[in-house]
């Protein structure tokens, strides 16, 4: 199993080129269940759950096609995939397949919707709560379809195809809003969604879904309307920029000091993680290019944090963001709202030194002077990329163990960061 070998204590100064979303990329490249035209999806990253999805769709009957680099491509431009489900030969998505990946559960909105059936393995994922799927299974029931468990495999049917209906979500659940708005496309009549996700991934479907001939709006509020069509068909669509990678490297760079452009991302995909920096000491200038980030001098000041559903604070930046308050001059508090397990990276931590105690759903982090390397492993992959940037800014060497977390969700994590000055190397085997 390949390990991250890190000697810590480079500032890191010049360019992180930003990669397209992963948790926009794996429902768009869902949603092309959804036609039996080619769906062609640009700046798709290059990730082991992209892979995973890949196969997943291909056992469904999917071509899927990525295409070579063009003149004028830039070096980290993420791959284009043509998408064609023209014959979706089998309505399963096996155990074995999905059991690897909470995401790919989600098959079962565009198959429901347009196949009339579904047989979908209870999904996998990361170790961070019990993430059930029983918000999910509500939304399809009152599209209309009668779902039962069987087996460990959720069996979905609505012989009559779905019809449209009105969604309130008892808790904002960006997996349940992905599933209602795939499904409702191809519903007979009107769906509301209420209390739905407000997160950009959801907005960045819901375009390509347009693009696709659905009528969705008021993606990116609490209250999505889709008038159901009797078909959709191909489309071209860019994959937006990872708002959670920007966040990654920005609180990096907060943490070891140093100067860095991430080129091509986005400020208001992650306003309220920028606010935080800047409380912290980080200096954040927004540009045509991206955003700049930079600390120089000044030292880490201690934040209060509350992880919540977009605008607020992504659950998904919460390890880095401790990563980095195990540095600060103060006392910090963050609590975790989203999940209730997903404090995994609180012991790895303290294996550099930090003094991280925790109350119920609230860790309090007392920051120290420096950080000391040593081998760490993570189980999930926010928790894995959070010993990163704590190894970046330790004193001595890490190793990261169990790197394939990594890989699930950071496109070239080590090249992009050495890049930029960091001794960071992988070591197969
Ligand atoms: N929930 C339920 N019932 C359901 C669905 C969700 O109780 O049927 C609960 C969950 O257990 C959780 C909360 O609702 O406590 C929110 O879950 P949500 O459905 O919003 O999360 P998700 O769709 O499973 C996505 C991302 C996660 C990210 C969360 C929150 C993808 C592929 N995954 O998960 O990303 O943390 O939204 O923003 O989009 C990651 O990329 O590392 C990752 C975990």
């Amino acid at each position: 199993m390949d390990r991250i070998r890190i000697v810590g204590g480079n500032k890191l100064n010049g360019t992180i080129p930003i990669s397209g979303a992963k948790n926009a990329a794996l429902p768009l490249m869902i949603a092309s269940l959804l036609t039996d035209e080619t769906l062609i999806l640009d700046n798709v990253p290059r990730l082991a759950d992209v892979a995973q999805l890949q196969r997943i769709l291909g056992n469904h009957g999917l071509d899927i096609m990525a295409a070579g680099k063009r003149p004028g491509d830039h070096e980290y431009q993420g791959q284009t995939l043509h998408i064609s489900a023209a014959n979706i030969i089998d309505t399963t998505a096996p155990y074995e397949l999905v059991s690897k990946m909470r995401a790919s559960f989600w098959v079962i909105a565009p198959l429901l919707a347009r196949m009339k059936e579904a047989k979908v393995s209870l999904p996998g994922g990361c170790a961070i709560g019990t993430r059930p799927v029983d918000l999910l299974i509500m939304a399809l029931e009152k599209l209309g379809a009668e779902l039962q468990i069987d087996g460990g495999y959720v069996i979905a049917k609505a012989p009559g195809g779905l019809v449209g209906a009105e969604i309130d979500f008892p808790k904002v659940t960006v997996s349940g809003t992905h599933v209602a708005l795939m499904a409702a496309t191809l519903a007979k009549g009107t769906t509301v969604i209420t209390n739905a996700a407000c997160e950009p991934e959801i907005v960045d479907v819901a375009d390509c879904l347009n693009k696709m001939g659905a009528k969705v709006s008021g993606a990116g509020t609490t209250r999505i309307v889709i008038e159901g069509v009797k078909k959709l068909h191909g489309a071209r669509h860019t994959v937006l920029p990872d708002r959670i990678e920007t966040g990654t490297y920005a609180m990096a760079v907060a943490m070891t000091g140093g100067d860095v452009q991430l080129a091509g991302a986005r400020p208001e995909l992650l306003q309220s993680a920028l606010d935080v920096l800047t409380e912290a000491g980080a200096t954040i200038t927004p540009n045509n290019e991206g955003i700049r980030v930079a600390r120089n001098g000044a030292g880490i000041s201690p934040v209060k944090v509350t992880t919540a559903p977009f605008p607020g604070f992504p659950t998904d930046l919460q390890a880095q963001l401790m990563a980095l308050m195990a540095c600060a001059k103060g006392s910090s508090h963050i609590t975790e709202t989203i999940f209730e397990n997903r404090f995994m990276h609180v012991q790895e931590l303290a294996r550099f030194g930090a003094r991280i105690s925790l109350d119920g759903e609230t860790a309090i982090i007392d920051g120290i002077a420096k950080l000391k390397g040593a081998p760490v492993m993570a189980t999930d992959l926010r928790a894995s990329v959070s010993l990163v940037i704590a190894a970046l800014a330790a004193e001595g060497e890490t190793t990261v163990n169990r790197v394939y977390h990594l890989d699930r969700g950071f496109e070239r994590l080590e090249e992009k960061l050495s890049a930029c000055g960091a001794t960071i190397e992988r070591i197969s085997g």
